[in-house]
């Protein structure tokens, strides 16, 4: 009985002190999320519990090894212990018990990240190998940095254009990958302003660990002013409306303006240039060439690309001030 109550006594001590030690190395980052709280409250709750499984049997290890050894002038064998019944069912009911409960908390946390809140902001991300894409709809925005009003849940509806990535805000707690082919949804109300970073959460090929993208959360009249000053700069300035467009419609996915080679041809020093076309013939890219090859997709082929790759259909789509505003944006990276 003695050592009963020793033992337990100790292992009361360890696991308080193990607890406070992983806590104080700083196993999470600062939360910023409200979704993240039953996380978080799950979360320090294995903390807990490995704490006190690792007293459990590291101390009971140690203080048998101590206060059961083999004593000067002892000879004899051990107690031959063959067996328990109640202590069997003990340890088989209670960790059963503790499993059940884990479980029910666990999807009762996964209910709480996915209460929708019906006055949510809709935020299109589109993903690709390696790069982020932010469409706000309701306000005809397109970024590569993430801007969210804090207070107010943001429903982020996710695409991939090739392989599954995973988009993951540590500070937000939630992470969900993204499956090329469908539309993933995760809902987060940002709850402390400041800034952030995604991060790529699937291993995505070569450049997965640069694959982040700033999250700035600020508050909601700072959120309204940077709307409108998107807005009011992409209406007197038709290259920087085509720059968003280029961004809002997914055209900067397969396009770089920079020079380097992604899905189609770049536009870096397009404008005015012979283009080599897959029948052989070259072409100045004039500014009807330019139209063309937006509303037109598949006619002029440029050589080593293939045809039905581009979607035809925005012709339809964008309207005149609009095409004028990517082929602005083109000739401006002459
Ligand atoms: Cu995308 Cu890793």
């Amino acid at each position: 009985m003695k050592h009963f109550v020793i033992v337990a006594i100790l292992v009361v001590a360890s696991t308080i002190a193990i607890r406070a030690g992983l806590n104080s190395i700083g196993l999470l980052p600062e939360l910023a999320s409200v979704q993240g709280t039953s996380t978080d409250q799950l979360f320090g709750l294995y903390v807990w519990a490995t704490a006190f499984v690792f007293s459990l049997i590291v101390v009971t290890l140690v203080y048998a090894l101590i206060a059961f050894r083999r004593k000067q002038g002892e000879t004899g064998e051990g107690v031959h212990v063959t067996g328990n019944s109640s202590l069997e069912i003990a340890w088989t009911v209670v960790p059963l018990l503790i499993v059940v409960y884990l479980a029910f908390i666990g999807a009762q946390s996964l209910a709480d990240t996915r209460r929708i809140d019906p006055s949510a902001m809709v935020v299109k991300v589109i993903t690709g190998q390696w790069y982020w894409q932010f469409q706000y709809p309701d306000y005809g925005i397109g970024t590569t940095e993430l801007y969210l009003p804090v207070g107010k849940q943001v429903d982020l509806q996710m695409t991939s254009r090739d392989v599954i990535h995973g988009f993951f805000v540590p500070e937000f707690r939630l992470k969900q990958d993204i499956v090329p082919g469908r539309t993933v949804e995760l809902r987060i109300t940002p709850s402390v302003i400041g800034n952030y970073k995604v991060e790529c959460s699937q291993l995505c090929g070569s450049n997965h660990a640069y694959m982040t993208a700033a999250v700035d959360v600020v508050s909601q009249a700072d959120f309204d002013a940077w709307v409108a000053e998107q807005k009011a700069a992409a209406g007197e300035n038709p290259v920087l409306l085509g720059e968003q467009l280029a961004s809002q419609y997914g055209c900067t996915v397969c396009h770089s303006a920079d020079g380097s080679k992604k899905i189609g041809p770049t536009w870096l020093h397009l404008y005015q240039s012979q283009v080599p076309l897959s029948d052989g013939t070259k072409v100045t890219a004039d500014e009807q060439y330019l139209i063309n090859s937006i509303t037109n997709s598949n006619q002029q082929i440029v050589e080593g690309y293939t045809a039905n790759v581009m979607p035809a259909t925005f012709g339809q789509t964008l309207d005149k001030n609009q095409i004028a505003a990517l082929v602005a944006y083109l000739e401006s990276l002459k």
